[in-house]
């Protein structure tokens, strides 16, 4: 059987959808979530994408993600030969299979338990405060950037045991923002293959490095990396955590500031909230103890989920949706498509936190899947989620915040990220 006879291909859509996806392309490959939904919506929840020699299945149900992440995980690999990140992070936990990738996991798990978390929440504090120091008595703020200089921070300090500042942290960060770039969708996707990291990418490379060989750190994954492997395999992975671990939680605050901007009176509960905590004792605030900052987050992370796809490729046959996709195939998990499925969320593109409150919830299993699913689902998350409540009740302590007029988009990158806007803020 030819597996893939019968699945629907965007080529299929009529010249009314096709000419709306193109449209999508005027901001190059950052617009390509709309084309997703678009051809969601005219072909239904799975489907082949055509876009040069980039032509993924893309599944877009939360059945085909319980298929892919759970009932037949072993057809599909993490490891997409040709994508940047395998070219960027070589043999990490992110980008392996099997028992190499289980044994990176099991020694990084450590890092990531209750205590380790707990320890974390005021080192995490004392960095946003830093941070929300240098911001203006009253002014505007580029969310990406700042969010990104507090979550750049955290990681270092509670993993690494290093504490990032000053001319070193503006020198590394031109090697970032040009790593992120170079993962994110670009020419490469028309190619079907990523060339060499660009030379830029060495700050960061440099950094990473310098980290690794400093002498104790007392942070908690980078003892345990150092324990288990040698100095190429601790690079891999500890540059990975870095980005997985920091490029998201910017995205995830980002999004949930700019969202809450916009809404008056979601605003206005969640610093309510936040300013009845006492700010001593933020650090050990349980999200029962900011419900409505939580409901935030969660639905932030449910309209624009940072990570809006898991890429694949199937190395033996895989069944989903009653089509048959063949070994070899490139599959997109699209995290964003269930997440915004009508068929299971009512209005799905409304923002509205109160669907998190008072005992309601996600509509069911794999509806809600912005850390992905199954045995390899975000190592991270338990901490993502502690600093999304901390720093996002922080800034509402600390700021009254505004909307400005400045435009705002989501732009597919590294991440799925907001790209324009500007916040306004004023000390309280
Ligand atoms: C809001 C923040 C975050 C979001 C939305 C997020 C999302 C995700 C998603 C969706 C996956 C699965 C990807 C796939 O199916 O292909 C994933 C995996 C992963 N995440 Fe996160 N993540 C976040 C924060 C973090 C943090 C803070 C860390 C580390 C400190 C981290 C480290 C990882 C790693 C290492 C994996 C791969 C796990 C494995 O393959 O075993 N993430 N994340």
């Amino acid at each position: 059987m030819s597996g893939r006879r019968g699945l629907p291909r965007t080529a299929d859509l009529g010249p009314r959808a096709g000419l709306r996806a193109l449209a999508t392309l005027r901001w190059g490959t950052a617009g390509l979530y709309e084309a997703l939904e678009i051809a969601r919506d005219g072909l239904g929840p799975v489907f082949e994408l055509g876009f040069g020699r980039f032509r993924p299945v893309v599944i877009g149900s939360s059945e085909g993600l319980r298929e892919a992440l759970v009932l037949q995980r072993e057809a599909l690999s993490w490891r997409p030969e040709g994508d940047p990140v395998v070219r960027l992070f070589r043999r990490s936990i992110l980008v392996t299979d099997g028992p190499e990738h289980d044994e990176a996991r099991a020694v990084m798990s450590g890092a990531f338990e209750a205590r380790a978390l707990r320890e974390a929440a005021p080192e995490m504090l004392a960095i946003a405060d830093d941070e929300l120091d240098r911001w203006p008595e009253q002014g505007k703020v580029e969310a990406v950037a700042a969010m990104r200089r507090i979550a750049w921070r955290s990681f270092e300090r509670v993993f690494f045991g290093y504490d990032l500042r000053g001319p070193e942290l503006e020198a590394t960060l031109p090697g970032l923002l040009a790593a992120l770039r170079y993962i994110g969708p670009g020419a490469w996707v028309l190619r079907g293959a990523a060339g060499r990291p660009p030379r830029e990418v060495r700050l960061l490379e440099r950094h990473i490095r310098k980290v690794i060989a400093q002498p104790q750190t007392g942070g908690t994954m980078l003892e345990a990396l150092r324990e288990a492997f040698g100095t190429e395999r601790v690079r891999d992975h500890a540059l990975t955590m870095l980005i997985a671990g920091h490029d998201t939680s910017t995205a995830q605050l980002s999004w949930a500031l700019h969202l809450l901007v916009r809404s008056r009176e979601w605003l206005a509960r969640a610093t309510r909230e936040a300013r009845a905590v006492p700010a001593a004792a933020l650090a050990g605030a349980t999200a029962d103890d900011l419900p409505v900052v939580e409901a935030v987050l969660r639905e932030a992370l449910r309209l624009w989920p940072p990570i809006h796809a898991g890429a694949r490729r199937t190395v033996r046959e895989f069944q989903v949706d009653g089509y048959v996709v063949p070994p070899g195939q490139r599959v997109m998990l699209s995290y964003l498509l269930v997440q915004r499925d009508g068929t299971r969320w009512r209005e799905p593109l409304v923002f509205d936190p109160g669907r998190w409150l008072e005992g309601r919830g996600a509509p069911g299993p794999f509806t809600w899947v912005p850390f992905g699913g199954g045995p390899r689902n975000c190592i991270g998350a338990g901490f993502a989620q502690l600093e999304g409540r901390l720093v996002l009740a922080r800034v509402l302590q600390r700021f009254d915040l505004a909307v400005t007029r400045r435009p705002l988009r989501g732009a597919m990158g590294a991440t799925l990220e907001p790209r324009g806007g500007l916040l306004g803020v004023r000390r309280r």
